[in-house]
């Protein structure tokens, strides 16, 4: 193995180091001068000494990057050279009275600003981002949390090129300027942390509408979009009045501007932003109709719309005191987006869906080696953990506490939570310390789901005595070692469980038993017959259950369980035997599907999911779970032999559903009980290419060519495409064809061909990187392209190391770019130690070699030099 010096060790910024901000900022007022080679900002700091700061006669010391500073001032007096530092990083000024008017000049370039963080140009417009540290490369600022603004904001700029002028609050001025210029003045009332800061400019088209809050307040909604894009705003804005709506019924919380925005961008690092009253969205979360997206972006246009709304109190009316608390804002974000979804809809679907993401998405961060508990205690580059630990299991812990407290206990400790802290910036145990003074709780055990790592097991046994007539749980915890923390003490968690008779029927209701010990006896009386236990009802808690059912008990489950995540997951769990078995599925368990399938009550969409196998990451950390290494095309080819058998046992039904379905679904339809009908439509389409393909490839080609709605399209071009059908390339060209001016649509050409489970997806993949749709400049064209490349076991994982090589080499070249979306590509290696011992050596080889690039941003060095740390 070729030898390369260890990565140069990086700061970490550490939890226990932090200390309240030497000064703060009262007062902000910014004035952007806004040009074609440059912006200039003039920015106007009233400041003063921080009382709870111990550093007394610290100096000022302002975050800034990539600017040039023009000048600086202090109460009118121009500083000279001597007055203060400039380093890359900061502007320190030395001497600063208690109280004092900090003016300063300087000039940025968005058109050179890559990295999507800052003021950027995205596509014809100008647009800002500055969630975590962005703040700092627009003007030289305190850029931390904990100190909080208010703002007015005055952008100058030709009208012709930018008629939009935006940011946070409400509009108080606007006017014509000299030489074809104009401004607009908008001032922000509530005080905000600088992430939550956010300009736009630009030609863009708007939609308007407006929403009355319970209080009887008129507020007026806009969404601008790119010219000729505002006919596909309608979710979006349906989504933005439920959510409005609902935020005041569920959690009594009403909007508190006159004006909420939201501005659909298309160059974007995440999903979208919550800046205040001006919410900025990557244009593929929030726009889109049924012929221009696919069911599943629908979807999320609803999901993320409702979670930036209600950012606006959990986030922006009470913020994050420093960035370990991300989890604050984001777990509870992420918990109340999963409630409004959930009564927009199917609570039950909403809830499966959550659990399935968390397992796909959570469980492999906590298997890996960055596994971090939802509150870190440190960190290199502070992107790199708005994950799905932070934010996914961030809301499972929130529903805990919920479950611990019950709904109106919950309801009472987070308006507590709200009263004591609006205004101000909070921590994780501020929120907790609500949640218990509201309820007389104790939730000091519970605290060590912010600092414990790593997916808990329950291990469960039982015993029933007929003669007593009672039934002993007896439970025992571990959680698995995680990098820098060996051991774990026991979780406080509430494991709901229910017991079914030997027919299925519910004995019990659902029973709450708090677990605390690493080992524990749960008796529970009366009980009239030996049952079948309902363990981990509504997924109580985010760990894995291991408990001995045999296959007839799993049925009865399946059947019967008045718990639906139970019902679906005893469905998972005989999947997943199965597959890894390599064995066909048996009758029972065929006919149990079958059941499923034709039953006349359940929602098409919970038929779909659960009748869909876990996906090819679960299977992989089952066979962890057991000792065992991944080989994730075998475990691939698994898996799709068991979907081969369940399409050859249940041709005839998947058949009459499929037909039964695509008669009466209008292909304009989107809501959701039809985006649940398409999907069942569309995967019993899918099991039967894999048990009729000759039959199956004239249907999807037909879908490709005959129908306006894109889920279809899309669902029929997979399908040729992964069956490698002659009927593929003409549909892929004919495609390309008709949407090549659709950057958004083009994406998902660019994925269904990434996503090829066969060798030689690579040479593909390769040669789509110099097709026009791709673009290494924009984050979506990656992610459709080497995001779902990465994904792909034939491609990846080819046993060659040709996926690894393929995609660091994307990372070292994205880097320069653009560190934040380049880190993502590099956390798919970041689990290296869990393959078969040739693909390790690869991996860790092609790890070595991006570790030896002197140039790695802090980003993808942190990424890179913890994948290879010693330390497991
Ligand atoms: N706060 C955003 C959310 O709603 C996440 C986000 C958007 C973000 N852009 C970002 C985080 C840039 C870090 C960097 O979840
Ligand atoms: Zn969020």
């Amino acid at each position: 193995m070729q030898k390369t010096p260890p990565p140069a060790a990086q700061a970490e910024t550490r939890l226990a180091d932090y200390t309240p901000p030497a000064f703060l900022v009262d007062d902000v007022a910014l004035d952007f001068d806004i040009n074609d080679a440059h912006t200039r900002v003039a920015s106007r700091l009233t400041i003063r000494r921080n009382p709870e700061s111990a550093a007394k006669d610290a100096p000022l010391v302002l975050d800034g990057q990539g600017q040039e500073l023009l000048g600086v001032t202090v109460d009118g007096k121009k500083l000279s050279p001597g007055d203060y530092t400039l380093t890359g990083q900061a502007l320190t000024i030395h001497a600063v009275p208690e109280h004092a008017v900090v003016a300063i000049e300087s000039t940025n370039d968005p058109a050179a600003n890559t990295a999507l963080s800052g003021l950027y140009a995205a596509g014809p417009m100008l647009c800002t981002q500055c969630e975590s540290e962005g703040f700092r490369r627009i003007t030289y600022f305190p850029d931390r949390p904990d100190v909080q603004s208010r703002y007015r904001v005055t952008i100058h700029a030709a009208r012709d090129r930018y008629p939009v002028l935006l940011a946070n609050g409400n509009l108080i001025a606007a006017g014509e300027e000299d030489g074809g210029r104009h401004y607009a003045v908008w001032e922000d009332p509530f005080r905000k942390p600088c992430y939550l800061f956010a300009l736009v400019a630009g030609r863009l088209d708007k939609v308007a509408d407006r929403f009355v809050t319970r209080s009887g307040r008129e507020v007026l909604l806009e969404i601008y979009t790119e010219p000729g894009r505002s006919s596909e705003t309608g979710f979006a804005m349906a989504a933005l009045k439920k959510a409005m709506r609902w935020d005041e019924e569920r959690f009594g919380r009403e909007y508190d501007l006159d004006r909420f925005m939201i501005v659909a961008v298309s160059f974007f690092n995440f999903g979208a932003m919550e800046n205040k009253g001006l919410n900025i969205f990557n244009d593929a979360r929030v726009l889109g109709r049924a012929d221009t997206a696919t069911d599943a972006d629908i979807a999320f246009f609803e999901r993320v719309v409702g979670h930036e709304y209600f950012h606006n109190w959990s986030g922006n009316r009470v913020t994050c005191r420093d960035w370990f608390q991300i989890t604050l804002k984001e777990g509870l974000t992420v918990f109340r987006e999963q409630e409004f979804v959930g009564d927009m809809n199917s609570p039950s679907q909403e809830r499966l869906r959550a659990v399935a993401t968390l397992r796909r998405a959570q469980f492999p961060e906590d298997a890996g080696a960055m596994a971090h508990p939802i509150r870190p205690a440190s960190y290199q580059a502070v992107e790199n953990f708005y994950t799905a630990t932070v934010y996914n299991k961030g809301s499972e812990v929130i529903r805990m506490i919920q479950t611990l407290v019950g709904r109106d206990g919950f309801r009472k400790g987070l308006d507590l939570y709200f009263e004591r802290h609006d205004g101000h910036s909070a921590t994780c145990e501020d929120f907790v310390r609500a949640m218990e003074d509201a309820n007389g709780a104790d939730l000091g055990q519970f605290m060590r789901w912010y600092a414990q790592a790593g997916t808990p097991v329950l291990h469960v046994t039982s015993r029933y005595d007929a003669a007593s007539r009672e039934y002993a749980l007896d439970v025992r915890q571990s959680c698995p070692p995680t990098p820098g923390q060996p051991t774990k003490e026991p979780f406080h968690m509430p494991l709901c469980v229910g017991l079914l008779d030997a027919q299925g029927n519910d004995m019990t209701g659902d029973l709450v038993l708090e677990v605390t010990q690493a080992r524990e006896t749960f008796v529970i009386r009366e009980v009239a017959q030996k049952p079948i236990p309902s363990l981990l009802r509504g997924f109580s808690a985010p760990v894995r259950l291991e408990y001995a059912y045999d296959d007839s008990e799993l049925l009865v489950l399946l059947a019967r369980d008045s718990d639906g995540c139970n019902r679906w997951d005893a469905g998972q769990k005989l999947f997943t035997k199965y597959a890894l078995a390599g064995e066909d599925l048996p009758a029972a368990f065929l006919a149990a599907l079958r059941a499923v399938l034709l039953d006349k009550d359940m929602e098409a969409g919970a038929k779909a999911m659960t009748l869909t196998l876990p996906g090819e990451e679960e299977l992989g950390l089952a066979l962890i779970a057991r000792g065992e290494q991944i080989d994730p095309v075998a475990v691939y080819e698994k898996r799709r032999k068991v979907v081969t058998s369940l399409a050859v046992a249940l041709a005839d039904d998947l058949w009459t559903t499929y037909r039964d379905i695509a008669a009466g679904l209008d292909e304009e339809a989107s809501d959701g009980e039809s985006r649940g009908r398409r999907s069942l439509k569309n995967l019993c389409l899918a099991y039967l290419h894999r048990a009729e393909p000759e039959k199956v490839a004239p249907l999807a080609a037909a879908a490709v060519s005959g129908t306006r709605n894109m889920t279809d399209k899309i669902a029929g071009l997979t399908l040729l495409v992964d069956g490698d059908s002659p009927l593929a390339a003409p549909a892929l060209e004919a495609f390309a064809a008709t949407f090549a001016a659709s950057p958004a649509i083009m994406d998902k050409w660019l994925g269904v061909q990434a996503a090829q489970r066969r060798p030689g997806v690579l040479e593909k993949v390769e040669g789509l990187t110099g097709h026009p749709a791709f673009s290494l400049g924009n984050p979506n064209r990656v992610a459709a392209l080497v995001g779902v490349f990465a994904a792909n076991p034939y491609g990846f994982h080819a046993p060659d190391g040709s996926g690894y090589r393929f995609v660091l080499d994307v990372v070292e070249r994205l880097d320069r770019l653009n560190p934040q979306a380049a880190a993502r590509y590099a956390k798919p290696f970041l689990r290296w130690r869990d393959f078969d011992a040739g693909r390790q050596q690869r991996m860790r080889e092609t790890l070595q070699r991006l570790a030896a690039v002197e140039t790695l941003s802090v980003n993808v060095r942190e990424v890179v030099s913890k994948a290879l740390a010693a330390d497991q």
